[in-house]
């Protein structure tokens, strides 16, 4: 999938693109069907939203379920990012966010590279964030919210918040919010939500300030997001478990357009477990990957 020059233009100025529908009912179906067993499991990679059953996010279902490997190298995907980032890309971080109906709770504001280069030391924003709703997104059940624009400010001043949910976030104060979406045009267009039905895709800058608001709604809002970096940006630091952070950074390569909807063989290396040496950490910093000449 080629990007327009009009899209180039609109993904510069606005930080983001929204591609309604773009993977049909059929193609997110394998996807959905997949989601309550992979939540059900008790282990590390399934964060649960505080206090409750219900998951906030699982991590790292395409090294373990075959869907969602296949979604992990879905050209739709990967080709607009390779483009926009002018090289091959790994992923960094794969997650099926829940948002449940009643039980989903808020992401307060935030950039997520604010959160690669804290934690990871990942070096520059060379990273794309990509979304694919499973559910259809309304204004009830708590819609992405972006500011528009914002990703122009590079990375802004955040706080690391280990307290407001169960997942601990480097996030943005309400007064540089107010000011940013004051900047893109306050109560007109300040803040925006693409909101369409299951099977819609959105790529946003990784310095792009988003958040999004609990889901009261009885609907749930399932998610994937794969963050995809340009493999020479990979991260220098270990300091997050693997299943959070990922530590393979060969090139994805793509499957054909109908891989959802007919099979095809994909590695599956967590099938059997996570291995111990992914819950491994450390605070060292990493040499940059040389390639081989
Ligand atoms: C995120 O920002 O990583 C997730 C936001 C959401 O799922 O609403
Ligand atoms: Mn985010």
């Amino acid at each position: 999938m080629k990007l327009s020059p009009a899209q180039l233009e609109q993904f510069d100025r606005e930080g983001y693109l929204f591609f309604p529908g773009l993977f049909t009912p059929e193609e997110t179906q394998n996807l959905n069907d997949a989601v309550p067993e992979l939540y059900s499991r008790r282990e590390d990679y399934n964060i649960r939203e505080k206090g409750k059953e219900a998951v906030r996010t699982n991590f790292a279902a395409h090294l373990y379920s075959e869907p969602f490997a296949k979604l992990g190298r879905h050209p739709r995907m990967i080709e607009p990012v390779q483009e926009l980032l002018g090289e091959e890309l790994y992923m960094h971080q794969f997650k099926i966010n829940g948002k449940m109906a009643f039980e989903g709770d808020v992401w307060q504001w935030h950039q997520d590279y604010g959160t690669w280069l804290n934690d990871d030391q990942m070096p520059t924003e060379r990273a794309m964030n990509v979304a694919i709703f499973l559910d259809d997104v309304t204004e009830h059940n708590g819609p992405l919210m972006f500011i528009p624009g914002s990703h122009k400010k590079g990375v802004v001043d955040a706080k690391h918040d280990l307290t407001t949910t169960s997942y601990p976030l480097w996030t943005v104060d309400n007064d540089l919010i107010r000011q940013l979406v004051q900047r893109a045009g306050g109560k007109q267009g300040g803040i925006v939500s693409p909101k369409g039905p299951a099977g819609s895709m959105i790529l946003f800058h990784s310095c792009l300030v988003h958040a999004s608001g609990s889901n009261l709604s009885p609907h749930n809002r399932v998610s994937v997001y794969l963050s995809l970096c340009a493999v020479s940006n990979h991260i220098r630091r270990h300091k997050r478990p693997e299943y959070i952070a990922h530590r393979d950074f060969t090139p994805i390569s793509c499957l054909p357009d109908d891989c959802l909807v007919n099979s095809y063989p994909v590695d599956l290396p967590w099938k059997d477990g996570v291995p111990a040496s992914a819950l491994q950490t450390s605070m060292d910093s990493i040499e940059p990957v040389r390639k081989a000449a």
